[in-house]
């Protein structure tokens, strides 16, 4: 049976044709997952969610215990995980309410826990795709046939916050090659890849950059235009939900440790 895996915000899980069947309650060797696994069923097909930051929204970017989370998904036979999550466009192009499919990232995060192998087992992992192609593509397919629009490339990268960013920070993220800017996307996908579950993400626009516009940041402008966003997220992950179930894995993610160990 191949699993399904989101993460994404709370309550993003009670939406039309998905059923709540059990909140299974996880421990791992490496502390306790944000939440309970919602273990869902949506036309027959079973779906965990998990809520990234708690439920209601508790935990800090910097302090959420990703390496519990993505442990959890393990253990409960995940191997294809969604990630959503909010970001910041660094460039006018990316406009607050859409939806990016995340191909590349940068990690600017800092002291997060992000690796399972912190020795005496040495593993570098390949990264050079962080993100699974094969469930990208799905992705996209879900998201012509839910007509969605989706941005079909994008670069994130992931700041360590919980402060937001200065003008000249986004100016210089922009310059790097950023095409959004968040503080949750790492190190959740480098350890997905360690476990050899194939991940995908679709970041949320929620704001311009800092500086960008010249309005004042505030949380209340990424929680109303989350969201606004909300239900085109669904769409998209109820149209993706068969597309993934159908799907026998064929790409590298399965394999991932092939090779990385020293
Ligand atoms: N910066 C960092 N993280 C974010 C932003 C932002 O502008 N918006 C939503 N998450």
């Amino acid at each position: 049976m191949p699993g399904i895996g989101v993460i994404a915000g709370s309550g993003l899980y009670e939406m039309e044709g998905v059923r709540i069947k059990e909140i299974r309650r996880v421990n791992t060797p490496f502390g306790l997952p944000s939440d309970g696994y919602h273990l869902c069923e949506f036309d027959g097909i079973d779906v965990a969610f998990l809520p990234r930051h708690g439920a209601p929204h508790r935990i800090p970017p910097h302090k959420v215990n990703y390496r519990a989370n993505i442990y959890g998904f393990r253990e409960l036979g995940i191997d294809r995980i969604i990630s959503v999550g909010a970001t910041g466009g660094l460039k006018p192009s990316v406009q607050p309410g859409s939806l990016v499919l995340l191909d590349q990232v940068v990690d600017l995060s800092s002291g997060r826990e992000s690796t399972f192998y912190d020795g005496p087992e040495v593993v570098h992992i390949d990264f050079t795709e962080p993100y699974c192609n094969r469930m990208r593509g799905i992705l996209r397919d879900a998201a012509a046939s839910a007509e969605i629009q989706l941005r079909p490339v994008g670069t994130y990268i992931c700041t360590n916050g919980p402060r937001l960013e200065s003008a000249a920070e986004v100016r210089m993220l922009a310059a790097m090659g950023g095409d959004v800017v968040g503080m949750t996307g790492m190190p959740e996908a480098a350890l997905a890849r360690e476990l050899e579950i194939c991940f995908s993400s679709v970041a949320v626009v929620t704001n311009l950059g800092a500086g960008i516009t010249g309005a004042k940041l505030t949380s209340v402008e990424v929680i109303d235009t989350m969201r606004a966003s909300t239900e085109k997220i669904r769409n998209l992950l109820r149209a993706a939900f068969p597309l993934l179930a159908a799907w026998e894995r064929d790409c590298a993610c399965r394999e991932a440790l092939k090779g990385a160990k020293m």
